[in-house]
């Protein structure tokens, strides 16, 4: 295995506002991808934060009476952080700009490539959109319509532009616009899904206009060294926190070791920022450029993008609070393809809970354990003779575990949960074909009795791996009941590629029955 470093990034977010589940969507996804990495073995890094600076959280300061730096304290402490902990987040750090490291970090390389020549002073004048805090071209900016009527949008993304003049210091993006191209052409894989790689190389085709780096109407930012009355334009300070975080400017020994970043998870909306701007400037500054890029889709509540402007954000606390932590993970990973739009509701969430999570895999695990207890007095029995009954649900296993490798490989949870649920249904359907309960009313079945219940023991083994990384509450929960700990280690320890190792847990092993891991819920809320 290589030595090298998985490192994982979500997008940091704004703190304009409290999060919603679009946020904890990425963060979750990036949260399931990791823990199966580790679970593989690999060194791992995975890293979260704030995106404080810009005029969006400056205005939000402003019309809250405070001052930028108070708002974005208390909504970190209050609000951003405490999310980590709702959707049960296992990140190894939390990054914030207004981090005096990531100051340094971002001067030290920006001081760098205005000494290389790489940047320019100039005059900007024309769109910006707030919203997106991007500067727009103007061939890029059409008339509102509708609730827009009178303002001029952004044909990227529909947000409001206002018209800006102010003195400017520039990148030379268009020197890269050939270099880009080449680049995505040699790594088919950098900006993936499909869909998104082709809008990248559209967008680039087009022609690339040098970039504005900085601003001088307002002070909420990291200060130009070279010219303070400027601050860093926003993203082109943000996205060097992927590299500030790890080292960058203050630790190179350490940035060396875990960059460049394996993935970078982020909403489609801002995939032209990691796949454009971000390379750009690291190839400007001789470092390496990221693995990948990966653009998940929306989530769509009654059929529109979810967010806080449209007033239909949902707080990821309102689900977790009534579903757990563990079925809000699992909802996510499961319901919606990542790298599409998908469309998520409460009735949903309370159908697939049901029918996926109390009755197809936490009834599986109380059913065995009970049964174990009521035959075997909780001791688990060695295992008799095996028939072909055995060796399909040996099969299953070990063919899960390769797809759902792969699948995680392909960031593609959800296929890596269809994979693990081949388990659970094989195992449910054993159960019901060789019937234990008849098999035990005659004692010279005892034999048989115990191969079905070990066999039925080691899958939930299996599962209890393989959903570790989805829902490690459960997962914890059924590991103890399985008497896990004693005999193979913890939970954190197993490793994917030994999960499909056959009679695991031994003979003799104190299985106890788990407390419901997802008690039925009779309220749904409108
Ligand atoms: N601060 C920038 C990112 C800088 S990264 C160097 C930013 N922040 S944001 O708060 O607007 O967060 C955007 C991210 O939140 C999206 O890219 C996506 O990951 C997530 N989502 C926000 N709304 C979403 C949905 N409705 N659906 C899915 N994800 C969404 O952009």
């Amino acid at each position: 295995m290589s030595d090298s470093t998985f490192y994982v990034t979500t997008p940091i977010y704004y703190v304009n506002d409290a999060p919603h589940i679009g946020h904890g969507y990425t963060t979750v996804m990036g949260d399931i991808i990791t823990r199966w990495h580790r679970q593989r073995g690999e060194k791992v890094w995975y890293t979260t934060g704030t995106d404080e600076h810009g005029e969006k959280v400056l205005r939000k300061a402003q019309a809250n009476g405070v001052t930028p730096q108070e708002w974005v304290d208390k909504l970190v402490e209050e609000e951003w952080k405490p999310l980590l902990k709702t959707i049960d987040a296992a990140n190894d750090q939390f990054t914030r700009t207004t981090d005096p490291r990531h100051l340094e970090g971002a001067q030290a390389f920006w001081t760098a490539l205005n000494e290389r020549g790489a940047v320019y002073r100039g005059e900007f004048s024309g769109y910006y959109s707030v919203g997106a805090e991007e500067f727009v071209g103007d061939d890029d900016v059409i008339d509102g319509e509708g609730d827009d009527e009178g303002h001029k949008i952004s044909k990227l993304d529909g947000s409001r532009v206002e018209l800006i003049s102010e003195e400017n210091y520039f990148f030379r993006l268009s020197d890269y616009q050939q270099k880009l191209l080449d680049f995505y052409d040699a790594n088919p894989l950098f900006i993936q899904p499909e869909s998104a790689r082709n809008e990248v190389i559209s967008f680039v085709s087009r022609g690339l206009r040098d970039l504005s780096i900085s601003r001088s109407t307002f002070d909420w930012g990291i200060p130009v060294p070279w010219d303070p009355k400027h601050i860093f334009y926003v993203w082109i300070e943000a996205l060097l926190s992927y590299a500030t975080s790890v080292g960058y400017g203050d630790d190179r020994e350490r940035f060396d070791e875990v960059w460049p970043a394996s993935i970078h998870l982020v909403g489609k909306d801002i995939a032209r920022f990691h796949a454009v701007i971000w390379p750009a400037m690291l190839m400007a500054a001789g470092e390496e450029v990221p693995h990948r890029v990966f653009a998940h889709g929306w989530l769509l509540v009654g059929g529109q993008k979810m967010s806080k402007s449209k007033a239909n954000g949902i707080r990821p606390d309102e689900i977790v609070d009534t579903f757990g932590s563990d079925a809000y993970r699992y909802y996510f990973a499961r319901a919606l393809t990542f790298g599409s739009d998908g469309s998520i509701s409460w009735e949903d969430i309370h159908a697939r809970y049901h029918a996926e999570l109390a009755n197809g895999f936490g009834n599986l695990a109380s059913r065995v354990a009970a049964m174990i207890g009521k035959y075997f007095d909780g001791v688990l029995p060695a295992a008799g003779g095996r028939t072909e009954a055995e060796a399909k649900v040996i099969d299953t296993v070990a063919a899960a575990v390769r797809d759902a490798d792969a699948a995680i490989e392909a960031v593609a949870p959800q296929d890596a949960l269809a994979a693990i649920w081949r388990i659970v249904d094989e195992l449910n359907g054993y159960i019901t074909e060789q019937a234990p309960w008849k098999v035990a009313k005659d004692e010279s079945g005892r034999d048989r009795l115990a191969t079905i219940l070990q066999t039925a023991a080691e899958g939930l083994r299996a599962l209890a791996v393989l959903l570790n990384p989805v829902m490690p509450k459960a997962s914890a929960a059924l590991w103890e009941a399985l008497g896990a700990e004693a005999a193979l280690g913890a939970l954190a320890d197993q490793r994917i590629d030994a999960v499909a190792g056959w009679d695991q847990l031994p003979a003799g092993t104190t299985i106890t029955k788990p407390a419901s891991l997802f008690p039925r819920i009779e309220t749904v809320a409108e």
